[in-house]
């Protein structure tokens, strides 16, 4: 490392319920929009699904065997809400409750600190068909579900990440429709934005009556540039520092709704769905924040897709992101350039005057990884990767932001949503006919990290 990280500094890995655990129909689960939108035929690479995925269900043992092997203090997973409250409503599941009861403890017992999600996508399908993250009833039923949640764990899970990067959520889920539910709107797609802010500040009510609890929230942000010094794609830099950031950063961290994105949208909504005293509620403090960034992005000025400004998607916003065409880019098109990562670090804590402290909740790159001859997965680009990252994080701890901690993405490769399983990112192969799971020169890289960091802590 370039800079030493602080002492104490978490190391980690993450995952997601719907792309490792299959298993949908057990235990009493029922459908998620992603169940629902990955057996929709055209959505997903291959028509690919998390109907058996990594099969961490019925293999979880010997995943969080593996975690041991790794040596990281803490683990990142999510909860699947429709194992939990199968149809969004009334009281838990008790075989959906047992299997994260077991996963904690085996977590517990080998000294790995479970680090929990509440909600990495996998909405219940009973709620989207009652309208989903456009009602604000969707964002008062994530709080009764945290509620159920929390009675049964919380005695043993402190740390709760409310959202996973309620950016995809809504804008992939309701704008592009990249993502599950797959809709294309204008209107839907803020006011599921708005919904889920707000679901995050009901959830954490409901947390903080755990005193012992710490809260936070997992936001996917940009370092955003404009690609030259025009004025137009500086204004397309605006514009798109709003969506990807400030749709989210200031609500929570500032308790306003970021006055470009009044004015942006005001052709496509009549915000009917905000209401001012809801922002002390969504913004009241963390104990962090957690960052997941992967690229950086550069914007030009490019037309609408829609000529008529009424008729807008949420993300329909005349911007496009320039990728260099000599630079690095990885299998799944995402340039490399850790810089962003230090960029955006220093960016929030300029910005935000009451920044918590702030742990990296996912990072990592896909790449494609194959089994060699003799059985072995050497990853190169993906060790390169994560050194430059996690220096890229230890030159922000340089320059004073409070960053506390570092999970990668991921620990297992796994269905990566909408391109299906082709897009490696574990430290751990999976070898999905057999569900062999074979750790990648990666993994054996991060493992002697982290040894080494605490041998240094140490010393
Ligand atoms: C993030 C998601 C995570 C994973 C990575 C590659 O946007 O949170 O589930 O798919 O991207």
């Amino acid at each position: 490392m370039t800079h030493p990280l602080p002492a104490g500094f978490v190391f980690g890995a993450a995952t997601a319920s719907y792309q490792i655990e299959g298993a949908v129909a057990e235990g009493g689960r029922t459908p998620s929009i992603w169940d629902t939108f990955s057996h929709t035929p055209g959505r997903t690479f291959n028509g690919d699904t998390g109907d058996v995925a990594c099969d961490h269900y019925h293999r979880w043992a010997e995943d969080v065997e593996l975690l041991d092997q790794l040596g990281v203090d803490a683990y990142r997973f999510s909860l699947a809400w429709p194992r939990i409250q199968p149809d969004g409503t009334g009281v838990g599941n008790t075989a959906g409750l047992d299997f994260y009861d077991r996963l904690v403890d085996g977590l517990l017992d080998r000294g790995i600190t479970p680090v929990v999600t509440l909600y990495h996508w996998d909405l219940p399908q009973a709620l989207e068909d009652a309208g989903g993250w456009r009602m604000r009833s969707t964002a008062e039923r994530f709080a009764q579900y945290t509620q159920i949640a929390h009675d049964r764990l919380g005695d043993r899970v402190k740390d709760w990440i409310t959202l996973n990067e309620p950016w995809c959520s809504s804008m992939l889920g309701y704008g592009t429709g990249r993502h599950a539910p797959g809709a294309r709107e204008g209107d839907g797609a803020l006011a599921a934005a708005y919904h889920l802010a707000l679901g995050h500040g009901l959830a954490t009510q409901v947390l903080r009556s755990d005193v012992t609890a710490r809260v936070g929230v997992t936001l996917n942000l940009q370092p955003v540039q404009p690609a030259s010094d025009s004025a137009q794609d500086q204004a397309a830099a605006e514009r798109a520092l709003m969506n990807s950031n400030l749709l989210f950063t200031d609500p929570i961290l500032a308790g306003r709704y970021p006055a470009l994105a009044r004015e942006t949208y005001a052709p496509i909504t009549d915000f009917g769905w905000l209401r001012d005293e809801d922002l002390p509620v969504i913004s009241a403090p963390l104990d962090f924040l957690g960052v997941n960034n992967y690229f950086p992005s550069r914007v030009e000025a490019v037309g609408y897709d829609e000529p008529d400004p009424a008729r807008r998607t949420a993300t329909d916003l005349g911007i496009h992101d320039v990728i260099d065409p000599r630079g690095e880019t990885t299998q799944i098109g995402w340039p490399v350039e850790a810089d962003g990562l230090r960029r955006l670090l220093v960016w929030l804590r300029d910005n935000y005057p009451t920044l918590p402290p702030i742990y990296i909740t996912e990072n990592g790159r896909a790449c494609d990884d194959v089994i060699a001859p003799d059985g072995s997965v050497d990853d190169p680009d993906r060790v390169r990767y994560l050194h430059e990252h996690l220096d890229a994080v230890a030159a922000a701890v340089a320059e004073g932001v409070d960053v506390r901690g570092y999970f990668c993405w991921s620990l297992l490769d796994n269905f990566e949503w909408a391109e299906g399983y082709r897009m490696r990112f574990g430290l751990v192969y999976v070898d999905y006919p057999t569900q062999r799971r074979i750790p990648k020169t990666s993994f054996r890289w991060y493992r002697d990290l982290i040894a080494a960091q605490r041998t240094s802590a140490v010393a």
